[in-house]
């Protein structure tokens, strides 16, 4: 009998020390929930090809657009936990979209095992080049004085740039304009620089090209300090709105329960990612901010989440804009 049980345990070890060693033993899928050449699919195949070689596998990026990200979101919440689909979650679809979706099919802590944060990104109001305002003020100015005729884009209800033009809206007393959902900024960028729409709050890493090209005007970055991607660029403080202030982040999250040894293996090929010079450099010249040591663990990324969600439910809520 003792025999038996020791040869079970025995047995069982080895089958788990074995899942451990196999993981991952094919392709992983991360999702973004966005259309390819925005922020959030630029920074995902950064790290994800660095991570690829880590993990001896590769880690293909799928895009799958829909509802502010809040399609593809709901749909990896439900998948196997098994470290083979993960999403590059960000500030929209996590921290803003439960107070933005009355039934959002998801929960963004408890459906979800945390791997770490990729990219931190510094929020821009950038406007059509041939925009009638040269800075910030102007453009509140105009916006105020000409609602109708204003088309602002964004990636849906529930994305960092729709979330973050409702804040900055709300700050800046602007009312109600016409707004352009696109299945992402990388879209949406395209048609600002074609000029079909005004002026859209975006993820810096889709932006410092085009600023830096004089293709969009970039009016103000909403942090304490200028970026180095785009030091012509002033703060909002700078540009007499102090109170916009606000940066956006994109992360890795599995679905709920994934098992802590493919979860370490995760956070472990991140973290090497990030530390590779040629990585950074990458993502720093997109103006792009690398996470630092605890942000890119599951507890900095869980503890980004809460304060976020935190943060933003009461100004979203306040605005109105929610969907039943
Ligand atoms: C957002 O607004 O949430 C993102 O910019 C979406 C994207 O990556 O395209």
């Amino acid at each position: 009998m003792l025999r038996r049980t020791f040869i079970g345990l025995v047995a069982g070890l080895l089958l788990s020390t074995a899942s451990f060693a196999a993981y991952p033993e094919r392709p992983i899928t991360l999702v973004v929930a966005f259309a390819a050449g925005g922020p959030t699919d630029v920074i995902a195949r950064i790290v994800a090809e660095d991570m690829s070689k880590t993990l001896g596998q590769q880690i293909v990026v799928e895009n799958t657009a829909g509802a502010g990200g809040t399609t593809a979101t709901a749909k990896v919440a439900g998948v196997a936990a098994d470290g083979y689909t993960l999403i590059m979650g960000q500030m929209g679809t996590h921290a803003a979209a439960p107070s933005l979706y009355a039934s959002l099919k998801y929960n963004p802590i408890a459906d979800f095992t945390p791997v770490g944060i990729a990219g931190i990104t510094p929020i821009l109001i950038v406007a059509k080049k041939d925009f009638p305002a040269n800075n910030l003020a102007e453009l509140i100015a105009y916006v105020k004085a000409n609602p109708d005729k204003i088309n602002q884009a964004n990636a849906g209800v529930g994305s960092t740039s729709f979330t973050t033009c409702v804040l900055f809206r709300s700050i800046a007393g602007i009312p109600k304009i016409n707004e352009v959902a696109y299945k992402g900024t990388g879209p949406a960028l395209n048609d600002l620089v074609a000029g079909q729409v005004d002026f859209m709050c975006d993820q810096i890493t889709n932006l410092a090209p085009q600023i830096t090209a004089g293709n969009v005007k970039g009016m103000a970055i909403a942090t304490p300090e200028r970026s180095p991607a785009l030091p012509d660029v002033p703060t909002t403080t700078e540009a007499g709105l102090p109170d916009f202030q606000i940066s956006g982040w994109n992360a890795i999250f599995g679905p709920k329960d994934m098992p802590a040894d493919i979860q370490t293996a995760l956070t472990g090929a991140l973290d090497k990612a990030l530390s590779n010079p040629d990585v950074a450099k990458k993502l720093t010249d997109l103006g792009t901010v690398i996470p630092n040591a605890e942000q890119r663990t599951p507890t900095g990324l869980a503890a980004t989440l809460a304060r976020d969600m935190k943060l933003l439910e009461a100004p979203l809520k306040a605005s109105g804009v929610a969907i039943k």
